[in-house]
């Protein structure tokens, strides 16, 4: 059973976030495992999130992969949208507000704002870790350092 270490400090929910993953990544091998529970975690302990999951390169575009939120796109270009700028520019992208961000693909409507992170298998950008929120500009230093820690333990687990 799970049971939810969330505090009201945020800094430690966010440390103990970045230390179930770690455990997990080293406690199991299945790739579709490990991405489900790492969404569920993200999920579970970051507030005001509505979507959090992976987009993987198959077929030359970004897949859907594991996922918690609404039902989304199936299949992203891999220069299109917020996942397809993080993508080919291997890079965070953090939009504050989805609405400025011109190609922002909307498959939850009610998200407002994003972060997409980039993963690597062997140096090799292969994949996406989205997340969403219906809160204007929720991706501040404490999410995207939290999440950019999360996206590498992820991308050495996928080397
Ligand atoms: N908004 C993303 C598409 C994926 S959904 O948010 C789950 C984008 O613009 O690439």
């Amino acid at each position: 059973m799970f049971v939810s270490n969330k505090t009201s400090n945020t800094e430690e929910t966010y440390r103990h976030l970045i230390s179930v993953v770690k455990d997990l990544l080293t406690s199991e091998k299945d790739e579709t495992a490990c991405l489900a529970m790492v969404s569920a975690y993200i999920f579970a302990y970051i507030d005001e999130l509505n979507w959090a999951g992976f987009y993987m390169l198959k077929d030359d575009e970004l897949v859907l992969a594991p996922f918690q939120g609404k039902p989304a796109c199936l299949r992203i270009k891999k220069d299109r949208g917020v996942c397809g700028k993080a993508f080919s520019a291997a890079e965070t992208v953090v939009v504050p507000n989805v609405h400025d961000f011109a190609d922002h693909i909307a498959c939850d409507g009610d998200t407002n704002s994003e972060i997409v992170l980039p993963l690597f298998r062997n140096g090799v950008c292969c994949g996406v870790m989205d997340i969403d929120s219906r809160k204007f500009d929720r991706f501040g230093d404490s999410e995207k350092n939290c999440l950019n820690t999360i996206a590498q333990a992820v991308s050495e687990f996928l080397s």
